[in-house]
């Protein structure tokens, strides 16, 4: 129970299978209250009902957990970012924990046909979003004046290149950035900023791009799945459960003396 009493806040939690739901889980095992926390259902073609958390699925995931709420919120919008930070201080008293891991990763093109819009899409939620909640915690957590926690969920698409993902890169790297950024800056607050850097989970989001990426080099699922695990040391993609645990690490006392960093997660795959 290295996180009892401590108010968790994980955007894009909302969504059975995801990362979000098993750090979610993770962290109310430790002993944490969370928000769950998601974009509720379709906004625009960005966001299609079929690759996004509803708030049914939401409110299930909250209900499945001992001490939790639901909070609506498009990350894409720094008001709504800043009213689901003070909804956590609202219903649970404080805000010690937050978790940017909303994210889009289905909209992949060859470089050449990605337009600004497909551009904008992507860079919104991964990067803009994050930095709205990264600041929303800030303020909250300084005010408070008891330290802080704030891990971002980047990718092994921080670290190195991916094709068809020229967007998705760029926000992920964009968050090394950021998280090296804002350390340095929070550090006098006793708040961290570090990012967890998963290589491939098979989650929502991963199952779609299994089949892309599948299609791309003409090969089943299957087979890109059996060529994936033989590259990784470990010999397995990733589980989401692989996340939440580095997570759980970086939100408790023991990682007090870690900021600025970018752990990957990745089964030896990404060592950089
Ligand atoms: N699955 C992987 O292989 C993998 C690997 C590395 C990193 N990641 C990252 O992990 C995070 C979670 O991805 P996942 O694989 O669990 O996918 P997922 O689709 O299950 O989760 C993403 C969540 O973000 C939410 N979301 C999307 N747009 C939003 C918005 N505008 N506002 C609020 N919420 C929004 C979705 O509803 C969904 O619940 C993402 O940031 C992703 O880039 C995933």
């Amino acid at each position: 129970m290295r996180l009892a009493g401590k108010v968790a806040v994980v955007t894009g939690s909302g969504r059975g299978g995801g990362l979000g739901e098993a750090i979610a889980r993770r962290l109310a095992a430790e002993g944490a209250t969370v928000v769950i926390s998601d974009i509720g259902g379709s906004k625009d073609a960005a966001t299609p009902d079929d690759m996004i958390g509803g708030t049914a699925e939401m409110q299930a995931i909250a209900a499945s957990l001992p001490n939790a709420s639901t909070f609506v919120c498009d990350v894409r919008d720094p008001g709504q970012v800043r009213a689901l930070a003070a909804h956590a201080v609202a219903a649970h008293g404080s805000l010690d924990i937050w978790v940017n891991n909303a994210g889009i990763g289905y909209i992949l093109k060859p470089l050449l046909e990605v337009s600004p819009a497909d551009w904008r899409a992507v860079i919104d939620v991964n990067l803009s979003g994050a930095f709205y909640g990264l600041q929303a915690a800030a303020e909250i957590m300084i005010a408070q004046g008891t330290g802080g926690r704030i891990v971002n969920i980047a990718s092994q698409a921080a670290k190195s290149g991916f094709p068809h993902a020229q967007a998705y890169t760029a926000s992920k790297h964009g968050l090394v950035g950021l998280a090296r950024s804002a350390a340095v800056e929070l550090g006098a607050f006793g708040i961290t900023v570090n990012n967890v850097c998963p290589n491939h989970v098979t989650t929502g989001l991963g199952a779609w791009q299994n089949a892309h990426f599948a299609e791309l080099q003409g090969v089943s699922v299957a087979e890109y799945l059996q060529r994936m695990a033989a590259r990784i040391p470990l010999g397995r993609p990733g589980l989401p459960e692989d996340t939440a645990k580095a997570v759980a690490f970086l939100c408790s006392d023991e990682a007090v003396y870690i900021t600025g960093e970018s752990m990957n997660v990745s089964g030896g795959e990404e060592t950089h």
